[in-house]
């Protein structure tokens, strides 16, 4: 089960057991991600905000889920898995859509913003592990066991 935590108007997701595709490798890209993005949400809604650390923090996060999608990537592509492309166009369109989202993002209502696409990418995080990760971990597992890990 899901363990959430619901603070003010924000909910925490951390990992869960039952989110393991088998390969230690993208279980724990998984947990950096959902770490990261709760200790940015919990930045913002201790009230602390900086330009600085909003540039440090976008770059992190895009940097960290672009080399995730990319790891997820080589090893289903390589694997030739029927449902790659399907896949790979859920990760373009969360990155989409989080470049959209950025993009709103402005010094007076920072902190709101990033508290609203912090909840909303850990909600498709999760999602995204149960409906299309979790069908892959026979790749994911596969690599791993012959140690062809991706990037
Ligand atoms: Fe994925
Ligand atoms: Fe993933």
């Amino acid at each position: 089960m899901d363990k959430m935590h619901e603070e003010n108007t924000i909910q925490y997701t951390d990992w869960d057991d039952g989110f393991s595709v088998g390969s230690s490798l993208i279980d724990n890209q998984h947990k950096e991600i959902l770490s990261f993005i709760n200790y940015v949400a919990d930045y913002f809604r201790k009230g602390k905000d900086s330009e600085e650390e909003f540039e440090k923090i976008v770059h992190m996060g895009i940097q960290q889920l672009e080399n995730h999608f990319c790891t997820e990537e080589q090893i289903m592509d390589a694997a030739q898995f029927a449902g790659f492309t399907e896949h790979k166009i859920a990760h373009d369109g969360i990155k989409k859509e989080l470049e959209d989202k950025l993009q709103e993002v402005n010094s007076t209502n920072r902190a709101e913003k990033m508290i609203e696409i912090s909840d909303m990418l850990s909600a498709w995080i999760v999602n995204h592990i149960k409906n299309y990760d979790l069908k892959a971990a026979e790749c994911f597992t596969a690599a791993e066991k012959q140690g062809k890990q991706g990037v």
